[in-house]
């Protein structure tokens, strides 16, 4: 469940603009089952859109300034929706949408917004491209844009890299952009086409946070980026993709870039074989491959950290869990199982209780059906 109770956006707004907004988008979180660190390589992922959201109440404006509060602070971020000099702050992130929209020939148009999120940041969740994709909702409807869910979160991947400088791949905005209710996504991170698998009855995906945050890992995220380049160019392929095991065991890369390479290699195949199995019911399998995707990140990859190792753990000892891995960039912040319908309750209070006694953190435990994409409510 999400924790934002209805209309809070709309209240917040009323409070600070005097009389209510025009209306509301709700813009989800995500949590990735399978397929991590694949998005920047071509490959495919499999997420889902959450129940924690963003909720951006707005109103269209007739002068060309954006004025947006959030819950916890009586000053809003302001700027003019022409300028190109950089504003500090969050405000980045809605400043670099409307960039955007307007290098690429879109009308622009000012808005003011009231904002509430329960997605907790730096955890892996995708909070960032939630709020993109809000901002990207409500630019489209002030100004009168037909929203392309694929494009629009495209868009917001340029944002992000170009405008607030994180070199992401395009997996977070296009979940978010483009999930389905009751489905998990098998993204092809190469054309940016989906396919949805409902989500079997009888199993339930647990987001475990572990309650401690990435800190400044865009320098590591950033390295694993260029190595898997590096990678793929030696080994004569377009990305890693287009890479296989044979190709790499014959290549004489060094080691480094061989088990970075190999992570992407293998997880490919993983996220193909987890959609055949969920899609069989066949559970067994599918914890088996989300459990080998963690040790291949934690070991090939290296991109794991001991918070998320101790709840992989833990979650891997507990009754009804049939395969947990960290979920995201990694290094701290989430994992994710895949738990069976009837022993969620038990898991969920062994883990809240036994975690804190493994690593010095308090875990926050979230159940969750898969959501829709960012919508106008
Ligand atoms: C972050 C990035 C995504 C993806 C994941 C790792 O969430 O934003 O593009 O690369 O890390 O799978």
């Amino acid at each position: 469940m999400s924790d934002i109770e209805p209309n809070v956006a709309e209240q917040l707004f009323a409070d600070r603009f005097g009389t209510g907004p025009a209306g509301v988008v709700a813009s989800p979180g995500r949590v990735n089952l399978i397929g991590e660190h694949t998005d920047y390589n071509d490959g495919f992922v499999s997420p889902m859109a959450i129940e924690q959201r963003v909720d951006m109440a707005f109103r269209p404006r007739d002068d060309r300034r954006a004025i947006l509060y959030t819950g916890g602070d009586p000053n809003p971020v302001v700027f003019d929706i022409d300028s190109v000099d950089k504003i500090a702050g969050w405000g980045l992130y809605p400043q670099g949408i409307l960039r955007h929209f307007a290098t690429d020939g879109l009308p622009i148009r000012g808005f003011e917004a009231a904002l509430v999120s329960d997605i907790p940041s730096g955890a892996g969740l995708s909070s960032s491209a939630a709020l993109e994709l809000a901002v990207a909702r409500v630019q489209a409807e002030v100004a009168g844009v037909p929203w392309d869910a694929s494009e629009m979160a495209l868009r917001c991947v340029r944002a992000e890299n170009q405008w607030v400088g994180v070199s992401c791949g395009v997996m977070d905005q296009l979940i978010c952009a483009t999930a389905v209710e009751g489905s998990v996504s098998r993204i092809d991170c190469e054309d940016y086409t989906s396919e949805h698998v409902t989500m079997p009855s009888g199993v339930v995906v647990l987001v475990l946070h572990t309650g401690t945050k990435r800190g400044l890992v865009d320098s590591e995220y950033n390295e694993r980026r260029s190595t898997c380049e590096r990678a793929a160019l030696e080994l004569g392929v377009s990305s890693l993709r287009h890479a296989t095991i044979d190709l790499l065991d014959a290549s004489d890369v060094d080691d480094l870039a061989r088990r970075r390479a190999r992570h992407v290699i293998t997880e490919n195949q993983r996220v193909v074989d987890w959609g055949t199995a969920v899609a069989a019911s066949d559970f067994e399998t599918a914890g088996a491959l989300m459990v080998a995707s963690h040790e291949s990140l934690r070991d090939d990859y290296e991109v794991s950290g001991p918070a998320l190792d101790a709840m992989v753990e833990l979650a891997l000892e507990t009754d009804g869990v049939i395969g947990a891995r960290l979920t995201g960039a990694g290094f701290a912040g989430a994992c994710v199982a895949l738990v069976r319908n009837d022993a969620v309750e038990t898991a969920v209070e062994r883990i809240a209780q036994e975690f804190p006694q493994r690593y010095d953190a308090i875990p926050q435990i979230i159940a969750s059906l898969p959501q829709r994409g960012t919508a106008l409510l």
